[in-house]
């Protein structure tokens, strides 16, 4: 596997896929509290989102990371896929985590070597805002609705979000780089072009966060 199978920021990359970096972004969810917080909404919307579905046979989780919703995902499926480009990822989730009902392997998010509707339900937190282009982004979305054969839960960030705004303004004035957005309309398009409809898309925060958490259930 290459860094074509995973085309984010070279540096941010390797940092996922180095010990340090791994542990690092683990250490943060515990450590800081804006992570903190946006763990515990996440872990909210998750449950109701679930509180919907009802149990499921099968959950892939990708990217996984080191494993941050692998406990809560569990509760709601007989089995658990984890997946992420970073081996380092996947082997401390794996330490942390066992095997128990659980699978681990490394693959990329934008060509998953799955085949078609072959688990119930995708799970992609955060991961949207690190591909940089558009054209990478949709591919992303396309790979998880081939693979869900139930429902699809995605994060993105909203190019109508006030930080995308603020940004905006920012990218104009002062030559930052643009955030790597989607705009909400575009993902609703393309989850009805392959057969999905919008159940939810709601803000993490209104204020300070441009993630949406969103889910798409087959018709
Ligand atoms: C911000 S972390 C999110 C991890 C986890 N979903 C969470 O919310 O805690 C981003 C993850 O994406 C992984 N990653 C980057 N590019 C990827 C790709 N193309 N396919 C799969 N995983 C990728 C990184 O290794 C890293 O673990």
């Amino acid at each position: 596997m290459t860094h074509m199978h995973a085309p984010m920021q070279p540096s941010k990359l390797q940092n996922y896929n180095s010990t340090r970096g791994a542990e690092a972004y683990k250490s943060d969810y515990r450590r800081k509290l804006h992570r903190k917080l946006s763990d515990k909404r996440e872990r909210a919307l998750l449950t109701r989102y679930f509180a919907e579905l009802g149990h499921q046979g099968t959950i892939l989780d990708l990217p996984c990371g080191h494993g941050r919703l692998s406990d809560l995902l569990k509760k709601h499926c007989d089995r658990l896929i984890e997946a992420d480009w970073s081996f380092t990822m996947v082997s401390l989730n794996h330490k942390d985590h066992g095997t128990d009902l659980r699978n681990y392997f490394r693959a990329s998010a934008l060509e998953v070597p799955l085949p078609d509707q072959s688990v119930d339900v995708v799970v992609s937190f955060r991961l949207s805002h690190h591909l940089e282009t558009q054209a990478l982004r949709e591919r992303h979305l396309r790979e998880l609705f081939r693979v869900a054969k139930k429902a699809v839960i995605v994060t993105w960030f909203s190019a109508s979000s006030l930080k995308n705004m603020l940004r905006q303004v920012r990218v104009v004035l002062a030559g930052k780089k643009p955030k790597n957005v989607l705009r909400n309309q575009r993902v609703r398009e393309m989850a009805e072009a392959a057969g999905f409809a919008q159940r939810h898309a709601v803000p993490l925060f209104w204020l300070g966060s441009g993630h949406v958490l969103g889910m798409f259930v087959r018709k």
